[in-house]
Parts: structure tokens; sequence; C-alpha cells
């Protein structure tokens, strides 16, 4: 199958390197990562150990067809990436497995077919052409426009042939909810803190801060319909925690790379939902507000990201 994956940062570069096993890969990613990809191949250490060899470009290659996209760019850049794939938006099936929400919506407005897909593999960018696997995770896959339950299995399987573990669900609304929670949880606290996961659940004064962060999102996700258990969430964002414990959150890398991180699409996301139900998540607000502050730092107070 040949299948492209637009976005190779960490997640992007670690599903497609796994899937050249098998596929035709190509991956869109930044020149010297690119340039590192073709000469020396792609490199991914820890949990999966792997030299791979897909195709990399900046990129996409005015002939390509493929059946397959993998979205994994950062959530303020899909509206940007959809861009380039008119030519085949109405054939291949459209996957994203990107962090925050909004992006499956904004995919469709370009894409016919769509899969919503959440991951919770811990992923690190080493540098160009080097990721490491930190942590396993669940993957779940869900129909969002015009995919049948035959595509959704066909992808499971495709997924499990190069041993990465996926599941299907008919209620992807309440999985991108869940991992939403997930990730307003532990990655602006992590990239406050300058701490891999792990420390969130060993750190005592830092799980408590975790539950109650994880608490005020989950009754906002509860709110806008998502069928969530609070406690049940708290359980899986701790079990997260502690499988990516040697991960540095995707946030944390961005902050450390002085790169705009996902605040708005994630912790901003819950911010606002709050505001719509009139729920009180002085947490979450404050944390928001704290990484906001730290990016505008990173970038010299001149970044689009300043306070509204
Ligand atoms: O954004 C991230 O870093 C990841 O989604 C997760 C699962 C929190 C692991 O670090």
């Amino acid at each position: 199958m040949e299948i492209l994956v637009l976005g190779a940062g960490a997640i992007g570069s670690f599903f497609g390197g796994v899937l050249s096993r098998r596929h035709d890969v190509v991956l869109i990613g930044r020149t010297e990562h690119v340039a590192a990809i073709r000469s020396h191949g792609l490199r991914i250490s820890g949990k999966t150990a792997l030299i791979a060899k897909p195709r990399a470009a900046t990129r996409i290659p005015q002939n390509a067809k493929p059946e397959l996209v993998l979205v994994t760019t950062k959530a303020y850049d899909t509206a940007n990436a959809m861009l380039a794939v008119r030519p085949f938006a109405d054939r291949a099936i459209f996957l994203t497995l990107q962090n925050g929400l909004g992006n499956a919506e904004t995919i469709a407005k370009t894409a016919r077919r769509v899969v919503a897909g959440t991951t919770a593999h811990g992923v690190t960018f080493e540098g160009p052409g080097e990721v490491r696997h930190a942590g396993v995770g669940e993957t779940v896959l869900g129909g969002w426009a015009r995919v049948h339950e035959a595509d959704l299995v066909r992808l499971r399987d495709i997924f499990a042939d190069v041993g990465i573990a996926a599941r299907v669900t008919s209620d992807i609304r309440s999985e991108l909810w869940s991992k939403l929670v997930v990730n307003a949880s532990i990655n602006p606290i992590a990239a406050l803190a300058g701490v891999p996961n792990g420390r969130l659940v060993r750190d005592r004064r830092l799980q408590e801060v975790l539950g109650d962060v994880c608490r005020e999102a989950a009754a906002v996700a509860k709110a806008e319909g998502a069928r969530v258990d609070s406690d049940e969430l708290y359980k899986r964002t701790v079990l997260i925690a502690k499988r990516t414990a040697a991960n540095r959150a995707s946030m944390l890398q961005d902050l450390e790379r002085r790169r705009r991180t996902e605040i708005e699409a994630i912790t901003g996301a819950i911010v606002r939902a709050a505001d719509r139900h009139l729920i009180p998540v002085p947490l979450n607000r404050m944390l928001f507000a704290l990484v906001r502050a730290r990016e505008g730092a990173v970038h010299g107070g001149t970044d689009a990201n300043q306070a509204d």
C-alpha cells in the first residue's frame, strides 16, 4: 500500500517508519530530518529498534497516489497541510493520529473519507533521522466521514501486521475527549515542570496536581456529551504516564526545541468548552496561561501566541 505521512515529527516518523517494513511509505517532513533519513535511514530506538528505509521528502511528490494518508502534523498546522493534498483528497483514506480537538473536522473540509484516531504511544524526537519509542500505548480508530467498518478493520489489520496493536471503536468522539483529558493532564504539567512523564506519578505533589487537573477536564468532557467516567479517566492518565515514564511529553519537547506548543488545541479546548458550560476549571485555566506565557517568552514575546 502507498502511504503518505503528513508531518514526520516524532509520532509520524514512528508510525511511518514501522509501516515501511511492509508498505511503500513517504514521510513528509522538515529539511534536516528528510536529508538524514535519505542518507542513513530512520533510526527508531527504545521499545522498537529498527533502521527503517521509508522514502522521505519535504513536499508531496507530484506522482503521489497514496491509498492512506496519516495526518500527524501539529494541530495548528492541519489546515495548512491539507492545502497540498487536494489531488488525492477524494480517493485516499485520511487518518488523523494528532493530539487536540478539531483535527478531524479540519481534515474533513478537504478530504472525503476520514478516520479519526488516538494513540498513546510515547515517542521522543531525538534529532534529524532519529526517534525513540519511549512508551507503548493503545491506538484507537473510529469512522469520522464516509468510512465503513470494513475500512477500519483493514486499517487495524495493517497496523497489527507491522506490530502496532489497534482497536476499532464505534464512539470515536468519546475516545478523542478521553485522549484530550489525558493530554490536558500530562502535557502542560510535564512541560512546565520540565520532567519526563513518569515523574508525574512518582512525585506525590505532582501526582496530586495531575489528579485535580484531570478531574476538572473530565467534568468538561462529560458536559460535552462524551461517555467518560472521571475515576476511569484518572486511572487511564496514570497508566499512560507510567507506560510512557521515560518519555518527554510532546509539549515539553516543543518548549525545549523552542517551538510553538499545542496548548490551544489541548488545554485551550478544555477551557473554551468549560466556559460554554459554566464549569469552573481554575487549574486548567492557570496551566493554559502559564504555557502560553512560556511560549511567548521563548518566541521573544512577538509570537502570534500572545494573550488574546
Ligand atoms: O503528547 C504526548 O506526549 C503523548 O500524547 C502522551 C501519550 C501524553 C505521551 O507523552
